[in-house]
């Protein structure tokens, strides 16, 4: 297919993920976003977010790619504009579709046909909405595509460039035959759906990969009452071709921009319909209540938590982001602080994210900073940085050298022998090593 200008609105992870993408397939792209330091960041080369290898390709296409603040100059001579505007949750728990219809009412009269194309995670019903508005203000000439976006961020471009399925759900058989084509040359499956499936696919994906995860966790959870452990138990399913291997890592639970706010946007959605979704409210609850359990992990081990100094270690809700967005850490710091502890806290990227979102917390320009004079180090965020935690330099600067593992990322064996008492989330009390029984309590 030749290259044809493509516009995109909105510079965040899918949006600057798509670009790139496109720009690398050889396509002219205008990215338009409402942020004026955004767009005169990435004007100058400075990209505002940390997603792996995005900075050196939207280099590498720089006299392909342009930023700006107008909606015009992103429509100008543009056949196709991805829609790539933030979704957050409101208090209902709805999708909050603000920047949806700011779009939409900021659209023009267009000579040439003009396919919008929904890559914002949308609740089902709302592609059909917006062919209404458009139609009501006499925007026929404009097509809507539904295009969800399954990228997860650490790992956007090449889930850009080798997506498991590209689906286009659309109103217009041609419309679709438009975005088909612009995918093709990635070679990977195309579905093509209606508009409500389309939108039913992404909210339905997420919600599957968020119950596998509390499922995973409920199962830790009853690991650590019988004396099995989760990391055997979860090989052992995942080898089931049935049920396969991904997506049953126990921890702290997910966090981050898209789970949380799905899993709540497709529950409330039922809702709204006269449903009640009892799996997924579930779902839902088991999140939070696991996020919390490591604070009694910590009271376990040492008692009281007040006064006591705790490092929080990894503070983005995912590692290779600086992505705050429903971050764990988010409730812990607070939780901790609530019982009375010193809350110290240290990231590879987001410190600087975090020192404006964790209150109360002295965020460490190092890991050594972090855990100097702490009685307990919490592994949040599994950063392969803190595969090195367990280590004779960390181990002299705690006060007491305990590490409570969130992400079971450590192998209990070498923590026990570096000198630490160590937790973790679903092994058996053969694992946990003890401050008391092993003599390490201050
Ligand atoms: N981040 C992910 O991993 C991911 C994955 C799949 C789908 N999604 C979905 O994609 C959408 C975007 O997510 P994100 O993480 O990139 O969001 P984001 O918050 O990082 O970026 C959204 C951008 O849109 C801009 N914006 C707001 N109103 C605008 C307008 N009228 N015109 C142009 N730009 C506007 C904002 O300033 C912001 O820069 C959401 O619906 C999200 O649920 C996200």
């Amino acid at each position: 297919m030749p290259a044809e200008p493509i516009g995109v609105l909105g510079a965040g992870w899918v949006g600057l993920a798509t670009a790139a993408g496109f720009a690398d397939l050889g396509h002219r792209v205008t990215v338009r976003d409402v942020v004026p330091e955004r767009v005169t960041a990435l004007s100058a080369g400075e990209v505002p977010i940390h997603e792996p290898g995005l900075a050196e390709l939207l280099e590498r296409h720089r006299e392909r790619l342009r930023f700006t603040l107008e909606l015009d100059e992103a429509l100008e001579s543009a056949g196709i504009v991805f829609v790539c505007v933030g979704t957050p949750s409101t208090y209902s728990g709805d999708a909050d579709l603000s920047a949806v219809w700011q779009v939409i009412d900021e659209l023009a009269g267009c000579e040439e046909r003009l396919v919008l194309v929904m890559k914002s995670t949308v609740p089902v019903g709302a592609g059909e909405r917006v062919r209404r508005r458009l139609d009501d203000r006499g925007l026929e000439n404009v097509g809507y595509v539904s295009n969800p976006e399954f990228l997860a961020e650490g790992t956007a471009l090449a889930n850009f460039r080798n997506p498991d399925r590209v689906v286009v759900g659309s109103f217009a058989e041609a419309d679709g035959d438009r975005v088909e084509a612009l995918y093709a040359p990635l070679g990977s499956p195309i579905l093509r759906t209606d508009v409500a499936s389309a939108e039913m696919i992404k909210l339905a994906s997420n919600a599957a990969l968020a119950t596998r995860i509390s499922f995973i966790n409920e199962i830790a959870n009853v690991c650590e009452l019988v004396g099995a452990d989760i990391e055997e138990v979860a090989r052992g399913v995942g080898l089931d071709r049935r049920v396969g291997p991904h997506f049953l890592r126990a921890g702290i639970g997910y966090g981050g921009s898209c789970f949380p706010k799905d899993a709540s946007a497709l529950k409330q959605l039922a809702a709204n319909s006269g449903y009640h979704f009892q799996l997924l409210a579930s779902v839902i609850e088991v999140n939070e209540l696991q996020k919390r359990r490591v604070v009694q992990k910590l009271r376990g081990q040492l008692g009281s938590l007040r006064g006591k100094t705790v490092a929080l270690l990894g503070l983005s809700f995912k590692p290779h982001t600086n992505d705050m967005r429903e971050s764990p850490s988010l409730v812990l710091a607070p939780r901790l602080l609530a019982e009375g502890a010193i809350v110290r806290a240290w990231d590879p990227v987001a410190g600087e994210e975090a020192r404006q979102l964790l209150i109360g917390v002295e965020v460490a320009a190092t890991l050594l900073e972090a855990v100097e004079g702490a009685d307990a180090a919490l592994i949040v965020t599994e950063w392969p940085e803190l595969r090195k935690l367990p280590c004779s330099d960390v181990r002299d600067a705690m006060r007491t050298p305990l590490i409570v593992d969130g992400r079971n990322l450590l192998d209990p064996a070498a923590v026990r022998a570096a000198g630490f008492a160590y937790e973790a989330i679903g092994r058996p009390s053969a694992v946990v090593a003890r401050l008391d029984e092993a003599g390490l309590r201050s």
